[in-house]
């Protein structure tokens, strides 16, 4: 079986013995011990958990550890993040958007109900493999996009009755203040991210939520406030 691997935005094609299909991850780590020992990539835990291996497998994101590869597959590292070399790239300024969307941490006032719990539940599965922010359209005309994962960690952050976010600092307002600009309304609920994610994450709708809990605190869609949809005419007897 043959994989092409672009390297350096130069594709390289290798030829594996293997006779049934073995993950993609096992395939990289047999072209780097018998045929180029230089092929770098990201692996840790081998089994779906670390989210360090996550690539472009024909255009798709996946993650290596757990995908069977076919013959001919084109690998490519994930969209929007610099390459450090071959299919490694550099995480930081994706991961550093968490930051931005201001965390809420637990206090001792607040008073999570399991019906809260049960709101973010999935979400807590995020293994920032970054798949999701990969598969984004909005960051190829807006690098500064927040991004699909640090917008469902927001919701992580405020999602809950008003009982539990009155426990929290200001009841959440800076989370709500820190996704108005280049978040929630940048985003066009597109659903690719959701597709994306390993873990069956589904950012498109905690972006929904988060529109829904900026609604509330007063925010509204800057798009719709510049759209000027003209003055009717009604014809001159009309008062
Ligand atoms: S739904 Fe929004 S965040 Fe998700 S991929 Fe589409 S534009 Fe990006
Ligand atoms: S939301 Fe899903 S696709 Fe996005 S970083 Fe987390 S696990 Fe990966
Ligand atoms: S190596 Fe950890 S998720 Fe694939």
């Amino acid at each position: 079986m043959t994989l092409t691997i672009q390297r350096d935005q130069t594709p390289e094609s290798f030829t594996l013995q293997a006779t049934k299909a073995v993950t993609l991850l096992s395939a990289l780590y047999e072209i780097k011990s018998k045929l180029d020992p230089t092929l770098t990539f990201g692996a840790g835990c081998c089994s779906g958990v670390c989210g360090s291996c996550a690539i472009l497998v024909n255009g798709k994101e996946q993650l290596a550890c757990g995908y069977k590869y076919q013959d001919n597959d084109l690998i490519e590292p994930l969209r929007y993040h610099p390459v450090l070399r071959d299919l490694k790239v550099d995480k930081t300024k994706a991961h550093d958007t968490i930051k931005k969307v201001v965390g809420q941490p637990h206090t001792s006032t607040e008073i999570p109900t399991l019906s809260d719990e049960s709101k973010t539940k999935k979400q807590t599965d995020c293994i920032l493999c970054d798949s999701c922010y990969s598969a984004c359209p909005v960051l190829a005309v807006n690098p500064d996009f927040l991004g699909p994962f640090a917008l469902t960690r927001a919701w992580r952050y405020i999602a809950g009755s008003p009982q539990r976010n009155q426990g929290r600092p200001q009841g959440g307002a800076p989370t709500i203040a820190a996704i108005q600009h280049n978040g929630i309304w940048d985003c066009t609920l597109c659903g690719e991210c959701t597709v994306a994610c390993p873990q069956g994450i589904d950012p498109k709708t905690d972006i929904m939520m988060l529109r829904g809990e900026s609604g509330k605190a007063g925010y509204s869609d800057p798009n719709f406030a510049v759209q000027d949809f003209g003055t009717p005419n009604f014809g001159s007897g009309f008062v």
